[in-house]
């Protein structure tokens, strides 16, 4: 296929007056400007992202014998990789490890909703339990400036069993409060306690008398969250 220069010569070498060169040459000029095809692409990439039949492979989706519960906590996640870049699914149970004068470091299927009502999803978030982080609600290192001194033992027991089936839990930041959440979560320490909970209070305002759970403290102590 001739390029425009090749083209334009080419046309020049025709023996032809000036008015009809100059229409001929226009007649087959290239655009330079390539926002059609740039348009084209563009809603190409929207299509791929649109077609219902792209599936995101997940690690379950391929496992024969999967419960009807997993099946339709796979669909929910194998949704929110496609459409907003969430975690994939863990074959894991939730659990907390609460740190010796540290975070929470949370491991699971999460989704954690923000005080502003935005949503984000992940497989790991370590959050603050002293209070003194500049990003809650997750652990910047305060801790270790504000001499953050809590073992992390748990004094409360079980109110369900532990159980190894994957599950998500959602956590709410409560302004000017704790985190709650719902869903199955075992939480455990470097004491070997464990607990296991369907509901809950996390305290990180860091004054709670029971930690890692809220005991009201952040009411009496006027902690701030923002
Ligand atoms: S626990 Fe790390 S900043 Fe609060």
């Amino acid at each position: 296929m001739l390029q425009y220069s090749q083209e334009k010569d080419f046309l020049e070498d025709i023996v032809m007056d000036d008015t009809t060169k100059q229409a001929a040459s226009a007649a087959v000029r290239i655009d330079p400007d390539p926002k059609p095809n740039s348009q084209k692409s563009g809603d190409a990439f929207v299509a791929y992202m649109n077609d219902p039949v792209e599936k995101v492979e997940s690690p379950t989706s391929k496992q024969p014998g999967l419960t009807t519960t997993a099946k339709a906590l796979d669909r929910w996640f194998t949704e929110r990789q496609k459409n907003q870049g969430a975690p994939r699914l863990l074959e894991v149970p939730n659990e907390v490890l609460v740190t010796n004068a540290g975070p929470l470091q949370l491991t699971g299927n999460i989704t954690l909703v923000h005080e502003d009502g935005t949503v984000q999803y992940s497989n790991h978030v370590t959050l603050c339990r002293c209070g003194a982080s500049g990003t809650k609600p997750t652990c910047n290192g305060q801790h270790l400036e504000r001499e953050f001194l809590n073992p992390g033992k748990i004094s409360e027991a079980s109110e369900i069993a532990a159980s190894q089936r994957p599950s998500k839990i959602t956590l709410s930041c409560i302004k000017d409060g704790p985190i709650t959440f719902r869903g199955r979560l075992r939480l455990h320490n470097q004491f070997n306690q464990e607990c296991v909970k369907m509901r809950g209070s996390l305290c990180r305002c860091g004054q709670s008398a029971s930690k890692p759970f809220c005991d009201g403290s952040h009411s009496r102590t006027g902690f701030k969250t923002g």
